[in-house]
């Protein structure tokens, strides 16, 4: 088992990465919870996996545990299910020394970060995340929420977990597609700032997909280091540190958008996409080399990731456009006072945020992306 300590003044945790932890949660746990008290928040896809499995570890560690389950999906994300969770939640009379434990992909951990942060003003939480994404991303870092017509995550809460524990054997059951989708925020912190990073996710990325178990403990270890590293300089993103973990994402956001945030384009395949754009028009920009942005590209390709605009959507195909896109861009609540936000790079692993792209470039950049 490999520990990561993510350092924040009072509100420290540790990340806990290895195989056949899941069974180990309740003993891992058992010292950081306030009460002998626990109620498991999953979905109906991870409940028949682990759910029973999670709910007897705590047991064994002394521990009563109960579970609410929810519908999988981003739908569990509205205001109105939120509604529906906090209710499930005050149903079994929670005191404020019961600890939530969130089971399951990004969506579970978002919701459950955010009700553990208003469930009786403030209860613990902790993260059992059980996609790659939810293992390098989304659980780690404190920030939770929910989202409205609005747009996504609108509506939350910095709020730490007391514990992430991340056992590597269930992505053996996660779909193919989600697991390269989570490879892409791997991928990403090797472009962030670490280019032997990079150069290890080139020559290990397709063992790490492929299911080789300490290759793909390796990877976790390394984002999670990374992603602790960033949090614990700049928790709130008020300096430009955090912004950073947003590389590939203002235009893999608009993407997104342009699908409707649907099954069409998985978050991180968007991202993925997003990526390579960004180091395309770094490269227009004449900010780094040509060869930098044709290896980011070519390696998530090759790894199955869709960085082409044209292999989006399947049968629903589409047409894209600059302008649209453009305007998506604009409503990104990371475009601060409509100026659009960008992580560009000097090189692979030499990111930085820019909030002066010349628009004719960019469109420029958007118009060969959609044509090739
Ligand atoms: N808080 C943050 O910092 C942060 C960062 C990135 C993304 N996010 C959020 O994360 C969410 C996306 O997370 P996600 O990609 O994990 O999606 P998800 O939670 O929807 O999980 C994807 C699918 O996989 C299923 N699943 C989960 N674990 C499984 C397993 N082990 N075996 C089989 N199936 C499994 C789920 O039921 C779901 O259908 C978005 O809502 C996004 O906004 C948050
Ligand atoms: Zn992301």
């Amino acid at each position: 088992m490999i520990t990561v300590p993510v350092g924040l003044a009072g509100r420290s945790y540790d990340i806990l990465i290895g195989p056949a932890l899941i069974d180990r949660a309740g003993e891992l746990s058992a010292g950081l919870l306030s009460s002998r008290r626990v109620i498991v928040v999953t979905d109906q896809t991870v409940a028949p996996l682990y759910g029973a499995r999670v709910v007897a570890s705590f047991k064994n560690a002394g521990v009563a545990a109960t579970t609410v389950t929810v519908p999988p999906g981003e739908s569990s994300k509205e205001f109105a299910a939120f509604g529906q969770l906090m209710n499930a939640l005050l149903d079994q009379r929670p005191d404020r020394k019961t600890t939530l434990v969130a089971l399951g992909g990004g969506v579970v951990g978002d919701l459950t970060g955010f009700a553990a942060a208003s469930l009786l003003r403030g209860v613990d939480f902790i993260q059992l995340p059980t996609t790659l994404l939810a293992q390098v991303d989304s659980s780690v870092g404190g920030k939770t929420g929910i989202n409205t017509r609005h747009g996504k995550n609108l509506i939350g809460a910095f709020y730490q977990p007391r514990l992430v524990v991340a056992d590597t054997d269930v992505l053996d059951t996660l779909p193919k597609r989600e697991l390269l989708a989570g490879y892409a925020e791997v991928a990403k912190y090797g472009l962030i700032d670490d280019p032997a990073f990079w150069e290890w996710c080139e020559a290990n990325g397709a063992a790490v997909l492929a299911g080789d178990a300490a290759k793909r403990s390796y990877a976790i270890e390394q984002s999670c280091r990374a992603k602790a590293r960033i949090v614990a300089a700049d928790e709130r993103e008020t300096t430009d540190l955090r912004a950073l973990l947003n590389l590939g994402h203002t235009f893999g956001h608009a993407l997104e958008a342009e699908t409707g945030f649907g099954p069409d384009l998985l978050h991180g395949e968007a991202v993925g996409a997003g990526m390579a754009m960004a180091f395309d028009l770094s490269a227009a920009l004449g900010l780094c080399s040509a060869q930098d942005a044709a290896r980011v590209r070519r390696h998530l390709a090759a790894v199955g990731l869709p960085v082409r605009l044209r292999s989006i959507g399947g049968d629903n195909r589409r047409t894209w456009q600059a302008s649209r896109l453009i305007e998506h861009m604009r409503g990104d609540k990371k475009a601060e006072a409509g100026k659009l936000t960008f992580v560009l790079a000097r090189g692979i692993g030499q990111a930085f945020v820019s909030r002066d792209v010349d628009e004719t470039a960019l469109h420029g950049l958007l118009d060969r992306t959609i044509a090739a």
